[in-house]
C-alpha cells in the first residue's frame, strides 16, 4: 500500500504597505538603529494603516497559494487561520477568510499559538490528511500585531510587524510532503509574553484601554533563552523522528523573531549560515505569518528545490514551539 504524505502545493504572502522604519521608531521612543539592528537585525517592519484588518492580508496571501496550487477554492476542506490577531472575537477569522474565499466546503477554524501557530496548523493538516479525512488544506498564518504594540514600550514596538503567509497542503503518493512534526506548549511560562486585559479575566472597559491592558508585555531577555533552547531540541527531535542529521537539511526556516535567536539556535544545531533564511531586517516579528512569508519568499529567491530537506522550527508565546521537517 502507498504511503500517503501531507505536501505544500503552492505558498502565497501579503502584507501592508505601510513601512514602520527604525528612523521613524527614534522619533518615537528612546532608541537608535544602531541599538535595534545590533541587538535584533531589524531595520523595519510593515504596519498597517487604520482600518485595515487581518483577513484582508490572510485572503490576498490564501489567493496566491490557492492559484500556484491550482485548485479551486471549493477544493479546500480544512481552512486552518493560525492568529492572535484576530478580526474580531466572534466568528472565526477562519470562517471569514472562508467566506471571501468561497470556500464553502472546508471546516474553518482558527489556532491560538503565537508565533508556532503555523506549525500547529501544518501538523493539523498533515495528520487530516494522511488519515484519508482531507484531501486540501488551506494554512494561512496572519497577524496585525501592531495593534497590539504600545509604542511608548521600547522593548516590544522595535519587534513586531504584520503580514500573512498562507499555503495549500494535499496528498503526495510519493517521497515529497512533511515527514515529521512536533509541537509543544507550556502554560506556566504565560506571562513571558502576554496581553493581560481584552479578554473575559479583565474586560475591556475604557479603564483598561487607558491602562494599555490590551498591550503586548514581554520579558524579552527570559524569552530570548527559553526560544533558543526549545528550537534546537524541538529540530532535533523532528530530524532524528525521520532518521536525518542537521547536515541533512538544505534550509533551515526558524520563526524570524530576532537575528540573535536565529544565530544562537543555528549555532546549536550547527547549520551554516548559508542554509539559514532570514528576512528579519525588512519584516520584524511577524509572528504566526513569519515562516509562512519566509518559505514563500524562499520559493520565489529559488532557494528551494526539489528533493531538498527543509527545517521549520518556531517558538512563540503561551509558550509554544514546534518544528515541521519536510521533503521538497
Ligand atoms: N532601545 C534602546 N534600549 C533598549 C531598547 C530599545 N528599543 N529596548 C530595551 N532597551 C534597554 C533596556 O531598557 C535595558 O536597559 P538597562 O540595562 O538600562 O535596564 C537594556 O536595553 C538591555 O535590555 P535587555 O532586555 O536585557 O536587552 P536584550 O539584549 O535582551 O534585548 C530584546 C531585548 C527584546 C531585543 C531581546 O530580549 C529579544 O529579542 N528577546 C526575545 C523576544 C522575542 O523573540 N519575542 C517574541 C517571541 S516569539
Amino acid at each position: 500500500m502507498s504511503k500517503t504524505n501531507a505536501a505544500i502545493l503552492g505558498t502565497g504572502r501579503s502584507y501592508p504597505e505601510g513601512i514602520l522604519t527604525n528612523a521613524e521608531l527614534e522619533r518615537m521612543v528612546e532608541t537608535s538603529d544602531d541599538w535595534i539592528m545590533s541587538r535584533t537585525g531589524i531595520k523595519q517592519r510593515h504596519k498597517a494603516a487604520d482600518g485595515e484588518y487581518t483577513s484582508q492580508f490572510a485572503v490576498a496571501a490564501s489567493r496566491q497559494a490557492i492559484e500556484r496550487a491550482r485548485i479551486d477554492p471549493a477544493d479546500i476542506d480544512l481552512l486552518i487561520c493560525a492568529t492572535v490577531t484576530p478580526d474580531q472575537i466572534l466568528p472565526s477569522t477562519g470562517c471569514l477568510i472562508q467566506a471571501e474565499l468561497g470556500a464553502h466546503r472546508a471546516a474553518a477554524f482558527d489556532i491560538a499559538a503565537a508565533c508556532s501557530g503555523f506549525l500547529y496548523g501544518l501538523t493539523l493538516a498533515n495528520q487530516m490528511i494522511r488519515s484519508g479525512q482531507t484531501r486540501h488544506a488551506l494554512v494561512v498564518g496572519a497577524e496585525i500585531l501592531t495593534r497590539y504594540v504600545d509604542y511608548n514600550d521600547r522593548s516590544t514596538c522595535v519587534i513586531f510587524g504584520d503580514g500573512a503567509g498562507a499555503a495549500v497542503l494535499g496528498a503526495s503518493e510519493d517521497e515529497r510532503g512533511i515527514l515529521s512534526t512536533r509541537i509543544y506548549s507550556d502554560g506556566r511560562y504565560a506571562e513571558q509574553l502576554f496581553s493581560p486585559g481584552g479578554g473575559t479575566r479583565i474586560q475591556p472597559t475604557a479603564e483598561t484601554l487607558a491602562q494599555g491592558l490590551h498591550f503586548y508585555k514581554m520579558r524579552g531577555n527570559e524569552l530570548f533563552k527559553v526560544a533558543v533552547r526549545s528550537m534546537a531540541d524541538v529540530s532535533r527531535e523532528v530530524l532524528e523522528d525521520a532518521g536525518y542529521k542537521a547536515d541533512d537539511v538544505r534550509l533551515f526556516i526558524p520563526h524570524q523573531a530576532n537575528q540573535r535567536i536565529t544565530d544562537a539556535v543555528a549555532n546549536n544545531l550547527k547549520v551554516e549560515s548559508e542554509r539559514v533564511y532570514s528576512n528579519i531586517e525588512m519584516h520584524g516579528n511577524t509572528s504566526s505569518a513569519s515562516i509562512p512569508i519566509a518559505l514563500d519568499e524562499c520559493i520565489e529567491m529559488g532557494k528551494v528545490n526539489e528533493g531538498d530537506l527543509v527545517l521549520l522550527a518556531s517558538f512563540g508565546g503561551g509558550v509554544t514551539w514546534g518544528a515541521v521537517l519536510m521533503r521538497w
